[in-house]
Formats: C-alpha cells, sequence, structure tokens
C-alpha cells in the first residue's frame, strides 16, 4: 500500500473503470422489464460473509495472514466491534494538514473466495460505497485502487482472474486525503458499507446510457465498450411495448400523450435497450424543469414547492449501512408526512434510493459527496474563507479531486427521473472548482438546476441557477420573497428538527406560500443518528471521541428507530395539501383549497365532525372534486349547537379513498380544525358557595369545606401545601410558582441566559429559583374566605424577576379560585410562567380539554386539535435521547389528574386558557440527565402555566421569533382548582 496513493490528493483511482449511469443488464427483455438485480444472470451479489481483519494501523499488516474473523458485508467494522464509532461535526478527527492522514491509519482487510464459471465475458467487480479508500487484489495481484467513500467503484478484474476459485482481497484504509472531503457531520465510520456485486458484461457493448426527457419525447445517446454498435431501444408502457427504436450513437423516441412524472404522479415507463444479447432497463419519466421569469420552479408547467427533508443514511445498529428495505421504508414514513422533496445530504445515496425515490414520488437534490468545513474551524475560529488557496475550493491541488466529485455524481444518476438540482456538495466555502463542477455540471446536463449552498459567500454567481440558504431567519427570507430576481431562493436546511421541536415550519411555510420565488426548502434532517449498545441510544462523547459534539447528531425529524414525534407531525400539518377556511355558519360553508400541483382531490374524500365540549353533535362525509391549486366552497347540511362552555370546533379530515403503494384507503393526508361562532354558557355549579370554616394550626392556615375538602396553607411560604379530600392527601409537595422548563435542544443557547450552568456570571438562574413570600393575609367577604400571598420569584446571585399577588377564594362544591397577577421585572423573556403541582405517582390518570392528543406548544401546534381527550403520565412521556422538556398541551381549558384505584385526585377549570402538562419526571430530572436510560421516575409532577414560551428550532436555526416568547409584562392568570 503505497503511502503517495492516499495521501495525495492527485491519485484518485488506479484500474476504476470511468464512471456512467447506474444500470444493470439482463439475459431477457422480461427480466429487465421486472428488473430485480438479484434475478440477473449478469449479476452475482457478494453481500454477506467475508473474512476480515482489523489493523490498528495498516503496516502491521503482515506478508501472509493466518488468522480471520468474520464480517458482514455491508457493514462499518465500528459497528461490528472493531475500533468505535466517532461523532464528529465540523472539526475533523485529526489535525488538518492536508494531504496528510494520521500515521496509524487502520485498515480492515476482507477477503472471499469467487468462483467464476466462464471467461467468455467481462467481469466487473462493482462496489456502492467504501468508506475511505480501498485497494482490491485478485489472486494476490493488485486490480485496482479507489477513494470517494459514497461513489460506485468499478474495477475490470477479468485479466486477474482463472476460471475456478479465485481470491479476492479488499484492503479498506481508515483515512485517506479524500476524507479530507468527507467531513460531513456524522458518525465517522468505515468499511465496505454498501453492496459489492460482480457485473458479467459482453465485452462489447453499451458502457454508459444518458437520455433526458421532456413532455412526449426521450433523447437518449450511448457509448459502447469496444467500439460502436446497434442497439434496440423499446419503450414500455407496464408490460406494453408501446414504441421501439434503432439506435446506434443516439436515439429519441416520442410518445403522445405520456403521462406526466412529478412527485405527485410518479407515473413510470420503462426503456430497454438491447445490444449484444444484453437488456438494460431504466425507469423513465416524462416531464420538463425550468424556472418561470419570477423565479418559480416550474415542473410540468406548474410551479412547484419543495416540501422537503435532507436525508442521511443512518442507521441506530449498522451505523451507514441501511437495506433497501429500511430506505424504503423511510421513503413511505414520508410519503405519509407529506414530504414531496429529499436532499441526500451530503452524498450521493445508494442507487436503490434514487429508483425508490423515481417510484414512489420525490423531488431530488441529489448532492455530490463532499464536505470541508473543519477547515472553518482549522485555526479555531470558525470562518469560511472563499477563493481562498488553503481550502480544496481554490487550492492549487485538488482540482480533479474535487470535479471528480462532480462526476461521479452526475454520470452515475442522470437518468433518473426523480433528479431535479444536482448539489455540487456542502459547506466547502467557495472558490475556482466549485465554478468549474457547476459549468461542467451544466453542460453535461442542461435540463437539471445546479446548486450549492456556499455559492452565497460570493453572492449569487452564475454558475449555480438557485440562490439557497440554511437556517435564514423568516425575516430574511421573507426579504429574499420581496427581491426582484429569476432565480429561485431555496432553504436546503431549515428548522433544525432536534429534540423537542421544530417549532417554526408554519411560519416559513406561510412565506413560501406568498412569496412565488420561495420554493421551499428541506428541514435538517430526517433522522436521529445515534449508537444503540446494550439497549441504550449514545451520541457524542459517549464512545470515547477526543473531540465531539455531543448530541448534535441527534436531530431527527424522526427518532433513531423512526418513530415519530410531535415534531414529524406538525411537518405533515404543516406540509398538508389542504386548506380550509369558514365563510358562513348559516349555513355552515367552509372554503376549502387544494395546495397540490397536480393532484385533484378525487382520490380523496373529505370527513367532518362538529364537536361541542369534546362531545359529537354532528358529523358528515362529501366528495371533493377540487383540482390542483383551486379552491371551492362546500356548504355543510347541519346547524350548530346553540351554545356550549368550552367551545365548538369543526375538524375536517382529508383521508384517501383508495389504497397505494405507500398508504392504506382510510389514511388521513391532512386535518384541519375550525373554530366555531357558537355562544358560551357560564358553568352551572350545583352547590352553594357556603358552608366554609377556617382554622389556625401552628404555621398552617386549613380552609374546611363542609363535603371534606381541606385546603392548607403555609403562612410563612405563603403557598397552597396540603388538599385533603375524605382525609387523603392530594398533594405530595406545596403548590408553588416556577419559570423553568427543562431546556429542550431548541433552548441550548437561551438556556445560559435563563439558568445557572458553567458560567454563574450569564444567566437569571430560574433554575435555582427562590420564592419569597412578603406576606400571607385572610379574610372572610361574605361567604367566601380569600387568602392572599404576595410575593417574588429572583434566581440565586440575582434581583427580583416577578412580583406576585396570589388570591386563593372558596367557592362552590368545595372549590377554591386561584387568581394570580405578577408583574415581570426588567429580565429576559421566561420560558414559562405557572403553577407546579406534585401529586403521588398514583395520581396517574389525566384527562383534559384543550389541545391533543399530542403535546404541543405555541407555535407547534399544527398537528393537534382542541378536544377532550385521555391520556395517563406514562403516556405523556416522550422518549428523547437526551431527556428535555415535552408533554405541554396548549389551550386548556380543563384538566382533572386522578388515581385510577381511588377516583381521587383533582380537577383544574381555566378561566380562559392556560397550557398544561402531566410527568412522572421532575424538571430537575429532564435538566441533569443526559441520556433517556438514566431518566428515573419521581411523582406525578402537573404544571398549570399562564403561558409556555414555544420552541423555535434555534438548536441551529434563527432564535426563538419574538411572537413565541414569554414576554409579557402584566400577567393575570385565574383558574379554578377541585377535588375530583
Ligand atoms: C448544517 C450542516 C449539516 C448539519 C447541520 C446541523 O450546517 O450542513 O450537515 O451539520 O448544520 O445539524
Ligand atoms: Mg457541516
Amino acid at each position: 500500500m503505497n503511502r503517495n496513493d492516499w495521501q495525495n490528493p492527485k491519485i484518485l483511482q488506479k484500474g476504476r473503470e470511468e464512471p456512467r449511469a447506474y444500470f444493470i443488464p439482463y439475459e431477457t427483455e422480461k427480466k429487465a422489464l421486472l428488473g430485480r438485480r438479484d434475478d440477473s444472470g449478469s449479476f452475482i451479489s457478494l453481500n454477506g460473509e467475508w473474512d476480515f481483519h482489523y489493523y490498528n494501523a495498516y503496516y502491521e499488516i503482515p506478508d501472509h495472514i493466518s488468522e480471520w474473523d468474520r464480517i458482514e458485508v455491508p457493514s462499518n467494522w465500528q459497528m461490528k466491534g472493531y475500533d468505535i464509532p466517532y461523532y464528529t461535526n465540523i472539526n475533523y478527527p485529526y489535525p488538518v494538514d492536508l494531504p496528510y492522514v494520521p500515521d496509524d491509519n487502520p485498515c480492515g482487510v476482507y477477503r472471499r473466495r469467487i468462483v467464476i464459471e466462464d471467461l467468455s465475458r467481462d467481469v466487473i467487480l462493482g462496489f456502492e460505497g467504501v468508506n475511505s479508500c480501498f485497494y482490491v487484489q485478485v489472486n494476490g495481484q493488485e486490480a485496482g485502487y479507489s477513494q470517494g467513500s459514497h461513489y460506485t467503484a468499478e474495477f475490470a478484474i477479468t485479466p486477474y482472474l482463472r476460471v475456478g476459485e479465485n481470491e479476492l482481497c479488499i484492503f479498506v484504509l481508515k483515512w485517506c486525503d479524500g476524507s479530507y472531503l468527507e467531513d460531513q457531520d456524522f458518525f465517522r465510520l468505515s468499511g465496505i458499507f454498501r453492496d459489492v456485486y460482480l457485473l458479467y458484461r459482453q465485452k462489447q457493448g453499451i458502457r454508459d446510457v444518458f437520455f433526458t426527457t421532456s413532455k412526449d419525447t426521450i433523447r437518449g445517446s450511448l457509448d459502447y465498450r469496444g467500439g460502436q454498435k446497434r442497439s434496440r431501444v423499446f419503450l414500455y408502457d407496464g408490460e406494453e411495448a408501446v414504441c421501439t427504436a434503432e439506435a446506434s450513437g443516439s436515439f429519441e423516441i416520442r410518445l403522445e400523450g405520456a403521462r406526466l412524472w412529478s412527485a405527485e404522479t410518479p407515473n413510470l415507463y420503462t426503456l430497454i435497450l438491447e445490444c449484444e444479447g444484453e437488456y438494460i432497463p431504466f425507469r423513465v419519466g416524462f416531464n420538463t424543469i425550468s424556472v418561470s421569469p419570477k423565479g418559480e420552479l416550474v415542473i410540468n408547467d406548474q410551479s412547484v414547492k419543495l416540501k422537503g427533508i435532507n436525508h442521511h443514511d443512518t442507521h441506530p445498529k449498522n451505523g451507514h449501512v441501511m437495506t433497501r428495505e429500511e430506505l424504503r421504508r423511510d421513503l413511505i414514513l414520508m410519503k405519509r408526512l407529506n414530504i414531496n422533496t429529499i436532499r441526500t445530504s451530503h452524498y450521493p445515496p445508494a442507487p436503490a434510493f434514487m429508483e425508490l425515490c423515481s417510484e414512489l414520488g420525490f423531488y431530488v437534490i441529489d448532492e455530490a459527496d463532499l464536505e470541508t468545513h473543519g477547515f472553518c474551524s482549522r485555526k479555531r475560529f470558525y470562518e469560511y474563507e472563499d477563493y481562498c488557496d488553503e481550502w480544496p475550493a481554490n487550492h492549487p491541488d485538488w482540482k480533479e479531486a474535487l470535479m471528480e466529485r462532480a462526476y461521479r455524481l452526475v454520470e452515475r444518476d442522470k437518468n433518473f427521473p426523480c433528479v431535479i438540482f444536482w448539489s455540487m456538495g456542502n459547506e466547502s466555502a467557495y472558490g475556482r472548482w466549485f465554478e468549474e463542477m457547476s459549468l461542467w455540471t451544466k453542460a453535461r446536463d442542461p435540463k437539471r438546476l445546479v446548486h450549492y449552498e456556499r455559492g452565497c459567500g460570493v453572492g449569487s454567481p452564475d454558475c449555480l441557477d438557485v440562490d439557497s440558504r440554511m437556517y435564514s431567519a423568516p425575516e430574511e427570507v421573507e426579504k429574499e420573497g420581496r427581491a426582484e430576481s429569476s432565480k429561485p431562493f431555496f432553504l436546503c436546511e431549515y428548522s433544525h428538527a432536534m429534540g423537542n421541536g421544530p417549532g417554526d415550519l408554519q411560519d416559513y411555510q406561510e412565506l413560501f406560500d406568498r412569496y412565488p420565488r420561495l420554493i421551499g426548502g428541506c428541514i435538517w434532517e430526517w433522522a436521529d443518528h445515534a449508537v444503540e449498545k446494550d439497549g441504550c441510544l449514545l451520541y457524542g462523547g459517549d464512545l470515547g471521541e477526543a473531540t465531539h459534539d455531543h448530541n448534535f447528531c441527534v436531530d431527527g425529524l424522526v427518532m433513531a428507530d423512526r418513530s415519530l414525534k410531535a415534531g414529524s407531525l406538525e411537518a405533515k400539518a404543516v406540509y398538508q395539501p389542504i386548506r380550509a377556511a369558514l365563510v358562513g355558519s348559516n349555513p355552515l360553508r367552509v372554503e376549502i383549497k387544494n395546495t397540490y400541483s397536480f393532484l385533484d382531490f378525487e382520490q380523496f374524500e373529505i370527513n367532518w365532525r362538529i364537536e361541542a365540549d369534546g362531545e359529537l353533535h354532528a358529523e358528515g362525509q362529501f366528495f371533493p372534486a377540487i383540482g390542483p391549486g383551486e379552491s371551492r366552497t362546500v356548504t355543510l347540511e347541519t346547524s350548530l349547537p346553540k351554545d356550549c362552555e368550552m367551545g365548538c370546533y369543526l375538524n375536517l379530515t382529508l383521508n384517501r379513498r383508495e389504497t397505494c403503494s405507500w398508504a392504506e384507503a382510510g389514511h388521513e393526508t391532512g386535518a384541519v380544525q375550525l373554530a366555531l361562532p357558537v355562544p358560551f354558557r357560564k358553568r352551572q355549579w350545583a352547590g352553594k358557595p357556603a358552608f366554609w370554616k377556617a382554622e389556625e394550626n401552628g404555621c398552617y392556615l386549613d380552609l374546611i369545606h363542609e363535603n371534606g375538602t381541606v385546603y392548607r396553607f403555609h403562612k410563612i411560604h405563603g403557598t397552597l401545601c396540603q388538599i385533603r379530600k375524605e382525609g387523603k392527601s392530594l398533594l405530595a409537595a406545596p403548590m408553588h410558582l416556577s419559570l423553568w422548563r427543562a431546556p429542550t435542544d431548541n433552548d441550548r443557547k437561551i438556556k445560559h441566559q435563563w439558568g445557572l450552568f458553567e458560567d454563574n456570571m450569564m444567566g437569571w438562574n430560574f433554575n435555582h429559583l427562590f420564592d419569597k413570600c412578603y406576606e400571607l393575609t385572610w379574610e372572610k367577604r361574605e361567604e367566601r374566605y380569600v387568602v392572599t400571598s404576595r410575593g417574588s420569584l429572583a434566581g440565586i446571585g440575582r434581583c427580583v424577576a416577578v412580583k406576585y399577588t396570589i388570591s386563593y377564594t372558596t367557592g362552590e362544591e368545595g372549590s377554591l379560585q386561584v387568581a394570580t397577577e405578577a408583574e415581570v421585572e426588567d429580565v429576559i423573556w421566561l420560558p414559562r410562567f405557572g403553577f407546579e403541582l406534585t401529586l403521588p405517582y398514583e395520581t396517574e390518570q389525566l384527562r383534559y380539554y384543550g389541545m391533543g392528543p399530542y403535546e404541543n406548544y405555541s407555535d407547534m401546534c399544527h398537528h393537534t386539535r382542541v378536544g377532550m381527550f385521555t391520556s395517563t403520565a406514562r403516556k405523556e412521556y416522550v422518549p428523547y435521547i437526551k431527556p428535555q422538556e415535552h408533554g405541554n398541551h396548549t389551550k386548556v381549558k380543563l384538566l382533572e389528574v386522578w388515581d385510577p384505584a381511588s377516583e381521587q385526585g383533582i380537577r383544574v377549570i381555566a378561566e380562559e386558557e392556560m397550557e398544561c402538562q402531566v410527568l412522572h419526571y421532575s424538571k430537575e430530572e429532564l435538566t441533569e440527565k443526559k441520556h433517556r436510560h438514566e431518566l428515573r421516575e419521581g411523582q406525578t409532577y402537573v404544571r398549570l402555566d399562564y403561558r409556555v414560551s414555544g420552541l423555535g428550532s434555534a438548536s441551529c436555526g434563527p432564535p426563538l421569533l419574538e411572537k413565541y416568547r414569554l414576554t409579557d409584562k402584566k400577567i393575570r392568570f385565574r383558574f379554578t382548582i377541585s377535588c375530583k
């Protein structure tokens, strides 16, 4: 192994085949039409168990390896017990001293035997992904070398083979100069991590094909192995051949009235090219892609908005290895969440992924395997330097290394219908090689648009077709929307989905909907990256990395095991294709809009329900024939209830009528809730307020109702410290005001201003709050007792944050009204403001009228609706890998929490609306624990909040929008508490 190969940006391969379009030849037309490569006689998978030996450094490999372990291929060796998974984001895991990598460069040696029965055809050895570089040895002879982890590498190994048994040895090095170009934010993992195969090819025959489509035409060009040949071309619609042609160098096929391909209508045809007895199929989509003078993205003459996600290959047990079935499962889940676009961050996926995207319908931004982010931090500070010779983007020695990453991307994927943009890479600054890559790409494929976000470093270079940004605040995005430009504006990353969130999706979507030039964006990112070990999910720093970025890899819209969280459903709701508004209430008239670009609503039914106080009043169904982009007003034959106590709503759901490849009939694609103008009636109390008495007892004051309810106040602390009913204590600790919430990942910056952490000068120390009671007084006003507590809340070492007066007034049926007036002093905006109650653990059951059934916050609530819901404290828990605030419900008017065994508990009725949370984990527990497996349940913690600040996506995105912050200076908050 020549050190000069893998520490030299000019040596990128030895003996590797020229890149070509992905295809597999078949021996019959029928097999080609089915297109299952494992059934092709030309394709032999080499996946499976190989001999393996891991060396901590390549120079330790002896001339003869006598002992072997066994390893599964494909796999990442760090996930199989060799070396450690290593999570680092920006920093390289070694010094920036290009093109050198550490001397102790680990190496995995893979060996297997292959039996070759005939050598009349050429044998190609293909790898779809090997990290980071590798040598191929056949029967002891070196047959090739390659780098570029996420690209296909093929070697014509025929000259090294003999009929019968042959030995294949692959030497994979952990690092190479190419690793400088692969500084993506993920676990650094090595080995043969994608499929390996042998391909038998005719000595002469098709080498490469490139075709582009329009609405009715396919134009293709062909390149042959060993000299020009003739091919036959067939176009199939399903199983029926609809066109045929003959071709040598190029061909053209016209199909009048072809059904067009879009993400919403993924109509595919099959093109089969036959040459020398090889039948080579391609899935074809007819479509056009262009940009309007207003900067809209136009597909098949329609303006299209990208509702996207960034997808990394990630699996908690297998690292970067994903099977076709697992990829399919990801894509099906995305379809179900109304996602229509995928950016393949930050490398080309396996060809199978591209096939599946074409088939299921996704617009794909196909990205080169290229990121040099760590150059930003090589001198500690964080900075991009454009046109800087120290960066590969502009370094004289690195031109070919970068160019190759564009060639291999485009050449492999150029025929997949799903590709709409080519992305030149990520976070690698800007320089002349990006210009050249973009210009080459444009010339090679004039149909697709060229994207590279860091082009923004130098304005809006002409060689890029899209103005792209990441994490711009809505305000900046709006400015771009207003700007006069014919270039589309795209957020290749936005709404950082880390932990509990994202909270800002709707705000962005409204802008995308309003401005033609804002073509949408891709949420960062699809799934949490984590490493599962002994049933625990681990992240950066847990594996012994020397430099790491903690849980910044745990930032998925879905969890590591692909289970959904509230943020997933929020994306589904914001991306849904239906909008609805009330236009009249007598009769009830609703305007419904179909926001699809191509699909009619005829494949859906709309189910509607009117609920008053959570109870069904009327329901029905209709079939909305609404064309794409169109609106219609529908009249519902029903009357409204005459009044309600808590609220009356119309709930609409858009359900699929038929089963399709990614959803069952009945699947809910969208849901809208509209408040109905129904008058409120005042709550009727059965009893009278009377029959209270007061008793003083040392530090305590008891207010006792004749039905046996006792409210006990602490005269020094000013708190309601016990509620007793029939001798049973309902509180496990005094009810008190607080401001803290266990920081979410999105609070990771603001938490240092809210609370006391490492730096004891930065925060308002709300996590070390003192509640000072200035005085507690009580009096009897007519039949009611009124206890008033005046006091303040202040963080340790800080001035007063809040001054409050709480009045507790006895009421009907043993109830107690709690009225709080508070003034917030000149401090930072609050995480939340409200009461905390600690109830015994067994007080487990809850029922509420408010936003549910999933957790929600003022800015992440589009996935929920107001209604009457039941739950339990246990079910309210959301297993974020890193524990944090969760389980909130907004717009709550009624909350009951009780012990299902004794049926005893409390009921709280808000005068207006409040926010609530019921969990078995205290905010301290959720603040301190670093992993979910460390969490220990305590009692039942109930929060009754005036308001809770929103979530946003500031873990990487802009600070929480002002409108979602709790900035109120005067607070008035009232509710009534009673025993259930
Ligand atoms: C972006 C980057 C992503 C990821 C994200 C933070 O800067 O492109 O790869 O690091 O931030 O999660
Ligand atoms: Mg990065």
